[in-house]
C-alpha cells in the first residue's frame, strides 16, 4: 500500500480516477431525532434513500459500500460512520480508516480517494492526517512471513514487507486543500513513521519463540537501526556476567539460548543533554522456569518480549523522526525456561546493584531481568526512565486489554504520561504504588523476594520490587502491557485479532516530544 496526500478535492481530482472509489463519512445524530448527516453534501442528496431506511446512520465504524455508483468520476462510493460529531476525536478517526483500507480491500481498490475536505478539521487538520495514515498503516500489517507463501522478512524499512503481496497494488490518497502546510506534511510523515515502527515492534513480538532468540532479537534490530543515528551495543552472555547483571544471567541458566543486553543509543540533541531512558522486558519466551506454567495459552508467552520490541519500535521511531532528544533504549532479553541449570526456587540471585534476591517463584522472572536493566538505566544519569513490561497475569486480571497500567510516584511524569497518551490515542490508567507494596517484597533470606508476602495487587508489588533499582530522584514509570501488549483486535480496529499490539510505541514517542 502507498498513501499519498494530495492538496486536492473532489471537483479538482484527476489522478487515476477510473474505477476509483471516493470515501466519505457520515455523522450520527446527537440524540434519536436528529438525524444522520453525510458530509458530502451532493452525496447526501443522493443517499436519502438509505438514510430513511437506515441503511446509513453514522454511527461508528459503519461500513457503507456503494457499487457501481458513479458518483462524479468515481465508480465506487464507500461511506464510513464516526459516530457523534460532539464525541469525534482522532483516534476515532483512526479507527475509521481502519475501515476504509478494510473497505478497499473487499473492492480490490487500486486507487481510493479520501476526502478529507468536508470534515473542515482546519486546525486540527495535522492530528488528523497524523491519524489517518497511521489507521491504514497499521491495519496494513499482515503477519504472513511464516506461511509458505512467502512475504518478504519483516523491516522498518518498508511497511511494504511486512504487508501482504497483493496489497502492494493498493494506493490511498488523502484528498485535504490545506495538504501543502508544512505542519499538515510533518504530521502525515511522522503518522507514517510512526506507524511503520509500531507495525516493526508487532512484526518481533509475532514472531515465534524459536525464530525470535535473544540472538535473533539483537540480529533484527541491528538491521532495523541502519541508516538511522542509532548507536547499538549488544552484549552476550560472558560480558552480561562481567557486568554482574546477576538478574538476567539468573533467568537465562534454564535455557541454552544465550541471553543479550541490548544498548541502542540516539544523541539528537547536545550530548550534555540528558537522555530519556527506555527499558523493555525482553523474555523471548517464558515456560515459567521450574515454577512451570500450565500448558494451556502457554504459547501466548512469546509475547513477553513486547515490552522489548516497544522499546525498540519507540527509538526507531525517534531517531527516523529525528526529534531533539537524547534516548537510550536498554533492553535485557533472554528465555525462561526449566532446562538442568535452571534457577530453583529459594536459589539467590545478585543484581548489578549489589541487592539480593530470593526466587520463591522462578514465574516471576521479569522483574529480576528488569532489575539489571534499570541499574543501568539509573548509571546514566537519565532525565527519566521508562519501562514497559508484560508483567503480571495481574495486569490482565485488573484493566483487560483496553487500557495499560501504569505506576509512578512522580506527579509531574504522570501528567506528562497523560497528555502524552491523549495525543497518541492510546489509554492508560494510573495504578497505585506505595510503601505498603514495598514492605511486601522484603525477602526472608535475602534482601527482596521475587513473591509478595501479602494477597492481591501482583502488578503494583511487582512495581514496587521494580523501584527498588531505579536510583531515588530520578523520575520513573514503569508500564505494564500484560493486557495491551497482543490480541487487543476485538477492541481496536487496526490490530490484529490475535497479534502484537506494538502497545505504548505511540505513546513513548509522544512524550520524547515533550522533551525537545
Ligand atoms: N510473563 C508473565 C506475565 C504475564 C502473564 C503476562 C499472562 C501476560 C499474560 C510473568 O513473567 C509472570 O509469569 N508473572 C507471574 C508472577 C507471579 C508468579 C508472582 C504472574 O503474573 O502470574
Ligand atoms: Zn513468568
Ligand atoms: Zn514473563
Amino acid at each position: 500500500m502507498i498513501i499519498n496526500l494530495l492538496s486536492q478535492d473532489l471537483k479538482t481530482v484527476t489522478k487515476n480516477q477510473k474505477d476509483g472509489i471516493y470515501v466519505t463519512f457520515s455523522f450520527s445524530g446527537e440524540d434519536k431525532e436528529k438525524t444522520t448527516n453525510i458530509v458530502n453534501k451532493e452525496l447526501h442528496g443522493r443517499l436519502e434513500k438509505s438514510l430513511s431506511s437506515k441503511l446509513i446512520t453514522g454511527k461508528t465504524y459503519e461500513t457503507a459500500i456503494y457499487r457501481e455508483f458513479n458518483f462524479s468520476l468515481f465508480s465506487h462510493v464507500v461511506v464510513i460512520g464516526l459516530g457523534k460529531k460532539s464525541e469525534f476525536s482522532h483516534e476515532v478517526f483512526r479507527q475509521a480508516l481502519s475501515c476504509v483500507y478494510d473497505a478497499s480491500k473487499s473492492l480490490k481498490a487500486e486507487d481510493v480517494f479520501v476526502d478529507l475536505n468536508d470534515l473542515h478539521l482546519k486546525k486540527h487538520a495535522p492530528e488528523f492526517v497524523k491519524a489517518a495514515v497511521e489507521g491504514l498503516e497499521l491495519t496494513s500489517y499482515d503477519f504472513t512471513e511464516l506461511k509458505s507463501k512467502k512475504a518478504k522478512p519483516g523491516s522498518i524499512k518498508s511497511a511494504k514487507k511486512v504487508t501482504s503481496e497483493e496489497d502492494q497494488e493498493l494506493q490511498i490518497h488523502l484528498l485535504l486543500n490545506e495538504a501543502k502546510s508544512n505542519e499538515v506534511k510533518l504530521a502525515f510523515e511522522e503518522g507514517l513513521i510512526l506507524a511503520q515502527a509500531v507495525n516493526f515492534s508487532k512484526y518481533l513480538g509475532d514472531m515465534p519463540g524459536n525464530l525470535m532468540t535473544p540472538t535473533i532479537l539483537a540480529e533484527k534490530t541491528l538491521e532495523a537501526i541502519k541508516g538511522t543515528k542509532i548507536k547499538a551495543t549488544v552484549w552476550d552472555k560472558a560480558r552480561i556476567a562481567k557486568e554482574k547483571m546477576g538478574g538476567l544471567l539468573g533467568v537465562s541458566m534454564g535455557s541454552t539460548q544465550e541471553p543479550r543486553f541490548i544498548i541502542l543509543e540516539y544523541t539528537g540533541a547536545a550530548k550534555s543533554q540528558k537522555p530519556i531512558v527506555y527499558v523493555g522486558k525482553g523474555l523471548t519466551f517464558d515456560s515459567g522456569g521450574i515454577s512451570i506454567k500450565p500448558s494451556a495459552g502457554m504459547e501466548e508467552m512469546k509475547y513477553d518480549m513486547c515490552g522489548g520490541a516497544n522499546v525498540i519500535g519507540t527509538i526507531i521511531a525517534i531517531a527516523k523522526m529525528k526529534l531533539k532528544v537524547n534516548a537510550i533504549a536498554l533492553i535485557p532479553s533472554t528465555e525462561n525456561m526449566p532446562g538442568p541449570s535452571a534457577t530453583k526456587p529459594g536459589d539467590v540471585h545478585t543484581s548489578r546493584n549489589g541487592k539480593t534476591f530470593e526466587i520463591n517463584n522462578t514465574d516471576a522472572e521479569g522483574r529480576l531481568i528488569l532489575s539489571d536493566a534499570l541499574v543501568y538505566a539509573s548509571e546514566q544519569k537519565p532525565e527519566l526512565i521508562i519501562d514497559a513490561a508484560t508483567l503480571t497475569g495481574a495486569m490482565v486480571v485488573a484493566l483487560g486489554n483496553i487500557h495499560t497500567g501504569y505506576f509512578t510516584r512522580n506527579k509531574n511524569l504522570k501528567a506528562q504520561i497523560e497528555k502524552a497518551a491523549e495525543a497518541s490515542g492510546e489509554w492508560v490508567w494510573n495504578m497505585p504504588l506505595c510503601d505498603y507494596h514495598v514492605q511486601d517484597m522484603k525477602g526472608t533470606f535475602a534482601d527482596l523476594s521475587n513473591m509478595s508476602s501479602g494477597k492481591g495487587a501482583g502488578s503494583a508489588t511487582a512495581a514496587a520490587f521494580l523501584e527498588q533499582f531505579v536510583d531515588e530522584g530520578i523520575p520513573w514509570a514503569h508500564f505494564d502491557i500484560a493486557g495491551t501488549g497482543w490480541a487487543a483486535g476485538n477492541r481496536l480496529k487496526y490490530c490484529t485479532k490475535k497479534g502484537a499490539t506494538g502497545a505504548m510505541v505511540r505513546t513513548f514517542v509522544e512524550l520524547a516530544k515533550s522533551y525537545q
